[in-house]
């Protein structure tokens, strides 16, 4: 079978590193990919944006299966396009693509089912704003309803903080039109964790749990960023709290997406609180994380092909996923400047050298080929990933190749996983 997977991150190319080893493929194509998925697909220069000329190339070559990487073609109907005519295509509808696509409809969704969530308001000024920040309390959530990027989340400490992010949301409306309308919420307290599982529509396969560090300095300091790293198992969950999460969200989510007449086939990623007072959904994604999926893919046992397959025509029937006994650590290696504007077109060395290790895989992203060397092309280059029998183990080879790979202005966070390692071996 031929199959495309659309994307150029670190996310699609671990997805094709692993849809690469099914028996069941003929040919990979990636669109638009980069210079690592070059290596494994033929490259189709089509931006992941464009659904009717991807839809135009899928029906000309004969592709069996699309698979969508990102959120924002999902979003503007992708799906819809390719199911109009009759292409198979693993990802949710623009409709179903609304759990991500904006906040306010997720929250709303979430109250309608009784899913826990942080309390929220949503407002459409600064007044209501200060209203409902007064009845939360500091610190206090404000999210822009419609994308932006991973980066439409201000959490404001106090007065001074919330009053520049009002100024940001509404007067410079620095996320334009997906600011229009904003959801304020209560500021949660515990242990983040991201929760996947593949939906046909109405059945769940959950992929295991895993864990992304989404700010860009140790400790969780500064900006939020893509994600600088990521690990899988999550360590900070009991089979009984991801048994709970299934069954108090992720089930629910499904079971209510399909009743509003939103079925959601494809990807549900939920970003889970576990507070004192348990779970509670931060936000959803309705896609692969990045870069969860890098260590998820490593850790995954058998064939993915026919389980997006069998999901993607709506019924998963006895199609199984299931995952190794070790643990899968990502390292993300980004340049400096990022996550605003990051330095670009450095030569990057020591990839040949720290892919013979084993149990050692480098994800590409932001690269590209200049004059036959890879350079630097975006604000998060490479992942640098691998197994392990335990996550220590896998940490310690995810950072031996991090650094042994390298350019100029190189920078990582060198606390992926610590303190969990350190919580999970003080108990
Ligand atoms: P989101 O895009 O909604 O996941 O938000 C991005 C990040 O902001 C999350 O991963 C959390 O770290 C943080 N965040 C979002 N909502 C809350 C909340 N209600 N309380 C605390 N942190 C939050
Ligand atoms: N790692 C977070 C995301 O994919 O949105």
């Amino acid at each position: 079978m031929k199959v495309l997977v659309l994307g150029g991150g670190g996310r699609e190319h671990a997805l094709c590193w692993k849809l690469k080893q099914s028996p069941l493929l003929s040919e990979l194509y990636c669109a638009p990919g980069n210079p690592g998925i070059a290596e494994l697909a033929d490259l189709v220069p089509i931006r992941a944006e464009d659904s009717s000329e991807l839809a135009e190339f899928a029906a000309g070559l004969g592709v069996g299966l699309t698979v969508v990487g990102p959120e924002v073609p999902l979003s503007m109907g992708l799906v819809d396009e390719f199911e109009r005519r009759g292409l198979l295509v693993f990802g949710p509808s623009a409709r179903a693509a609304e759990l991500e696509g904006s906040k306010v409809f997720a929250k709303q969704f979430m109250e309608r089912h009784a899913i826990p969530t942080a309390a929220f308001e949503v407002v459409h000024d600064e007044r209501e704003a200060r209203r409902a920040a007064k009845r939360f309390g500091f610190p206090v959530v404000l999210k822009a309803d419609g994308l932006a990027a991973g980066k439409g989340v201000l959490i404001a400490a106090g007065s001074a903080e919330l009053e520049a992010a009002l100024v940001a949301l509404f007067e410079e409306r620095q996320f334009g039109s997906a600011s229009a309308r904003v959801v304020v919420e209560e500021c949660l307290q515990g242990e983040e964790v991201s929760i996947l599982a593949l939906s046909d529509g109405s059945r769940l396969l959950p992929l295991a749990t895993s864990k992304d560090y989404k700010r860009i300095g140790e400790e969780d300091s500064g900006p939020n960023t893509g994600g600088m790293g990521a690990h899988s198992p999550s360590m900070v969950l009991t089979s009984e709290q991801g048994s709970e999460i299934l069954d108090r969200v992720m089930r629910p989510t499904v079971a209510g997406m399909a009743n509003e007449n939103r079925t959601f086939r494809g990807v549900l990623y939920a970003g889970v609180m576990m507070t004192a007072d348990g779970p509670r959904v931060l936000e959803f994604n309705v896609r692969f994380g990045d870069p969860e999926t890098q260590p998820l893919m490593m850790r995954m046992e058998g064939d993915l092909l026919p389980v997006l397959l069998a999901g993607a025509r709506g019924d998963f029937g006895s199609a199984k996923v299931g995952f190794r006994q070790e643990a899968a650590a990502c390292v993300v290696l980004a340049s400096e400047g990022y996550p605003g504007s990051p330095v670009k077109g450095e030569p990057i060395t020591g990839i040949e050298e720290a892919r013979r290790q084993p149990r050692v895989e480098i994800f590409h992203a932001g690269t590209t080929i200049v004059d036959d060397t890879l350079v630097t092309h975006g604000g998060r280059v490479l992942s640098a990933c691998a197994t392990g029998a335990n996550l220590a183990d896998a940490l310690r080879r995810a950072y031996l190749t991090a650094a042994q790979v390298d350019w100029p202005s190189k920078l990582y966070r060198r606390d992926i996983g610590r303190r969990v390692i350190e919580l999970t071996s003080s108990n």
